[in-house]
């Protein structure tokens, strides 16, 4: 599986070798990338995780990101990045350590294979000089959103990570799990009492819904930690406040993706009433959790 250049990834080497990291011979990036060289070393395929490779690294180091990664380390808001705990099409998500302890640190890719495989299309093009920026620019908006998202919800006494900084494209936050061990998805967990959390999960919709005027829009298995017996929601960036044209769309998705979960484990649970609760049935009000809006 593991390919033998990938297994003799040599950062330095790649560094000097590849015309895409020619920026880093400049000096200030020099000194720069030397300063967190060694507090990057999780990603960089040395020490413990090396299956950690030049993917990974590829994917997600460009340099707006590694001097965001710097300035973040030089403000104290990180200390190390430990290893990767999951790669997606949008971003990485990293373990790392700060001086209050562990954190989860979502890295936005800010140039997607999408993106790229347009790109060439578009740069030089003299019409269209600003794209990159422009879907830089795109991407920050995203983080803050999933940003204020967390936030909101959270003051509403729903169980997402506590947001603790966000600089362009990267957000930290309190890492669900314990000290080295990310909690599972509830997709890779089989719980005791599906029909309990069931009843739960709804309720946190209809709060998100009633109370924070909020549907997740990607509610699913994958988006949820089961982290003491309990459901944590993550992955907040795409959602929508009700004003949105498509929310109401957005809520009848999530609410049947959850029925369907349900259904799959025997049951036999109805869309509508289960959508009824949702839209209409008086939902408690959660105390806030810190650093709620
Ligand atoms: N705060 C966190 N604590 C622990 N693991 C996390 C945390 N946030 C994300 N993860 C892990 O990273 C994966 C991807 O994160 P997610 O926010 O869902 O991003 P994506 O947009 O790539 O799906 C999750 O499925 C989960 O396993
Ligand atoms: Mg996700």
């Amino acid at each position: 599986m593991v390919d033998p250049d990938w297994e003799n990834f040599d950062p330095d080497e790649i560094m000097k070798s590849s015309k895409e990291y020619d920026w880093m011979n400049e000096p200030r990036f020099k000194r720069m990338f030397e300063e967190i060289e060694d507090k990057i070393q999780g990603v960089l395929g040395a020490g413990r995780y090396e299956w950690v490779d030049r993917r990974v690294f590829d994917a997600v180091f460009d340099r707006s990101t590694l001097l965001s990664l710097h300035k973040l380390m030089q403000s104290g808001e990180i200390e190390t990045i430990d290893y990767p705990i999951a790669r997606g099409k949008e971003a990485h998500v990293f373990h790392a350590t700060t001086n209050h302890g562990p954190v989860a640190v979502k890295i936005f890719h800010t140039t997607n294979a999408v993106f790229k495989s347009l790109a060439k299309y578009i740069d030089g093009d003299p019409r269209f000089g600003g794209l990159k920026r422009r879907h830089r620019e795109l991407v920050k908006i995203w983080v803050r959103k999933e940003y204020r998202n967390m936030r909101r919800m959270r003051k509403h006494g729903i169980r997402v990570p506590k947001p603790y900084a966000l600089l362009n494209n990267v957000l930290i936050m309190d890492l669900v799990g314990n000290e080295n061990e990310p909690a599972p998805r509830l997709r890779d967990v089989s719980v005791d009492d599906p029909m309990k959390v069931f009843e739960e999960l709804l309720e946190i919709m209809a709060v998100c819904w009633q109370n924070c005027d909020l549907a997740h829009s990607d509610f699913s298995e994958y988006n949820i930690l089961w982290h003491d017996n309990q459901p944590w929601i993550i992955d907040v960036g795409q959602a929508v406040v009700s004003a949105h044209p498509s929310s109401n769309e957005f809520l009848v998705r999530d609410v049947t993706r959850l029925v369907d979960w349900i259904n799959k484990k025997g049951y036999n649970v109805n869309l509508a009433d289960s959508m009824i609760r949702v839209l209409e049935d008086p939902v408690p009000e959660y105390p806030a959790l810190p650093s709620g809006d």
